[in-house]
């Protein structure tokens, strides 16, 4: 089997999150995103995964980080939610270059939905609209494959469903072609995988909504590579029962040869027994977190 090839360097820092650092200046919110430095061979790119859903807060942190808008070369959505996309128009403004790419799965733009405790969309909000932001200089990626972003940093694509236990961990809904009500799958529920020459892979999720067991066997299976340095991101256990969490856990245990940084729809159970299993080499995510590799 070919294997991924390797960056130099990798670098995430957390730029929207739920939480921030203690004593930081930095703005949280319900959302995530990560800018994440590459480079190999002496190429180096920024990509922005998600926005949140806050773009003042976003856009100030990054001022207080000493990050221009400017220097983002393309923005990875990892699914339709609100929380990772709302706002997009204002980072594309922020940015203020033409032909940014902007990478996600074909279905982002559908209509998705809850309808406890009452009706509300939860996906791309109408002034994110496909059009608006291709007026602002999206270049849009829309593929169910995988996307390599420069050679040793790629998107996973569609993730294949494996686990027995793993589902999408809110009841979602939207409407199908025949105009009838069906459960949604979130089949747009992409991560980003970072090989690191010396390490291993990194991956970066949004919510995980396909399941981050699936999501890691995916990335083994897509890289050639089985070691797992970190997982960085949003679990969505939030809700979960204990014995979901716990089989998670131990599924993960047996994959991730590194760290885990959850945080965002993780759940603070998740996060509990996460620590338990994993001591140190777990770390509730929060805004203003800085990771590099090697
Ligand atoms: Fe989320
Ligand atoms: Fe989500």
């Amino acid at each position: 089997m070919n294997t991924m090839d390797m960056l130099d360097n990798l670098s995430v820092r957390v730029v929207a999150e739920d939480s921030v650092m203690y004593e930081s200046p930095f703005w949280g919110q319900h959302g995530i995103s990560l800018y994440v430095t590459a480079s190999k061979d002496g190429f180096v790119r920024h990509i922005l995964i998600d926005v949140g859903q806050s773009h003042e807060a976003l856009l100030h942190n990054m001022r207080l980080m000493g990050i221009d808008p400017a220097s983002i070369d393309a923005i990875v959505l990892t699914h339709c939610h609100y929380d990772h996309t709302q706002g997009l128009a204002e980072v594309l403004r922020a940015i203020g270059k033409t032909d940014i790419p902007v990478i996600a799965h074909p279905d982002l733009f559908r209509l998705n939905f809850i309808d406890k405790p009452y009706l509300r969309h939860v996906g791309i909000t109408s002034d994110d609209a496909k059009s608006n932001l291709e007026k602002i200089g999206a270049a849009f990626f829309l593929t169910a494959d995988p996307l390599q972003l420069m050679p040793g940093l790629a998107t996973t694509g569609y993730i294949q469903r494996q686990t027995d236990f793993e589902e999408v961990g809110i009841p979602l809904k939207t409407i199908d072609t025949q105009n009838h009500l069906v459960q949604d799958p979130m089949n747009d529920d992409i991560s980003v995988i970072g090989a690191v020459k010396g390490k291993g892979i990194v991956i970066l999720s949004g919510c995980s909504h396909a399941g981050i067991v699936n999501i890691t066997k995916h990335a083994i299976a897509m890289s050639g590579i089985s070691e797992v340095t970190s997982i960085i991101g949003g679990l969505h256990l939030v809700e979960a029962p204990m014995e979901r969490i716990a089989k998670t856990v131990d599924a993960l245990d047996s994959l991730v040869v590194g760290s885990i940084y959850a945080g965002h729809c993780t759940g603070f159970n998740a996060q509990v027994e996460l620590r338990k299993k994993f001591g140190t080499r777990f770390m509730p995510l929060q805004t203003g977190n800085y990771f590099e590799y090697p």
